[in-house]
């Protein structure tokens, strides 16, 4: 496994690489890595001859008022686990080789962003575009994998790499959650004991969205109404910042269930943003 830290360097080796016609498979990540990248990674690995992970928390993504500082970071065990998954590459750049003084060019989206997180987190999808497009370039990827976790983030790449004509396929993995159905985050790391027994309220509320819709609930609101009191009641001290109901390509907000529905949240324990979402599809036959 080899380990890059220079944006030259990686960028000379993947076109080597690819004159080579080796097929370059890449999991863009922030560390901290856990059982949810490892799924990507493992995915990876079997698709592709050359598979990099890149391992950067990327400060143009985070708010000023934000977790940059604090995010979690344990390089040590990320190389441990990407030597055990058999990773050929990890690129963990320096955060002035990748914004060197001066730099100003940067990717925005019109419309997704203007949903679910981005509204809360102003600045933040700017911030993932530009750097997802600046790894692009320099990893030279011919497939890239993202979670479904981040749902809005696997849109927004989908979308940039469609509208750009990025010559890369992009292919999402399924939410890998604890064992109590917790969705695998690093900022699950926040969490004290109790808040993240609390932490749970998310799931459920999830839980509780698909079985209200599969009982033949069709109102958008007092689903959404629903699955907060169940939250609050779990979490009295929970914040909720979203609980919406959206169709999962445009994003855009639902007044009643379609067949395809995505109920996404973003729920703060403590200090602890957390989010989840669930893709719900339905036989519009039943009404209520
Ligand atoms: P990060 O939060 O480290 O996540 C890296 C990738 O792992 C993303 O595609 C994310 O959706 C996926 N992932 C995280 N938790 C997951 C889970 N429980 N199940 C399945 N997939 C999961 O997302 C980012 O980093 C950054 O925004 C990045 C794309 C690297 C740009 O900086």
């Amino acid at each position: 496994m080899q380990l890059i830290r220079s944006v030259k360097k990686m960028q000379n080796l993947s076109l080597k690489l690819k004159r080579k016609g080796k097929k370059i498979g890449f999991v863009p990540t922030m560390g901290f890595l856990h059982e949810g990248h490892l799924s990507l990674v493992e995915r990876c690995r079997k698709d592709c001859d050359i598979l990099v992970v890149s391992i950067f928390v990327n400060p143009t993504q985070f708010g000023p008022r934000e977790d940059y500082k604090s995010y979690p970071r344990d390089l040590k065990r990320d190389i441990k686990l990407c030597k055990k998954y058999n990773v050929d590459i990890i690129f963990y750049p320096d955060v002035k080789d990748m914004y060197p003084e001066g730099f100003e060019t940067y990717v925005e989206l019109e419309k997704l962003p203007n949903h679910l997180c981005g509204l809360s987190r102003p600045g933040h999808f700017r911030g993932v575009a530009t750097v997802v497009t600046k790894l692009f370039n320099i990893v030279q990827p011919d497939v890239a994998y993202f979670g479904e976790k981040d749902w809005q983030q696997l849109k927004i790449i989908e979308k940039l790499v469609r509208d750009l004509n990025f010559p890369i396929r992009i292919k999402s993995g399924k939410i890998i959650r604890e064992r109590d159905g917790l969705a695998m985050s690093s900022r699950n790391k926040y969490l004290s004991e109790k808040e993240r027994k609390e932490a749970i309220c998310l799931y459920k509320s999830l839980l509780f969205a698909k079985e209200l819709i599969e009982k033949g609930e069709r109102d958008v609101s007092k689903i959404k109404r629903k699955m907060r009191e169940l939250i609050l009641k779990i979490a009295p001290k929970a914040k909720v910042d979203y609980i919406e109901i959206v169709d999962p390509e445009t994003l855009e907000s639902l007044s009643r269930i379609k067949e395809r529905n995505l109920v996404a949240l973003a729920v703060k324990i403590g200090v602890a943003r957390l989010i989840d979402n669930m893709l719900i599809k339905v036989k519009l036959t039943k009404e209520i």
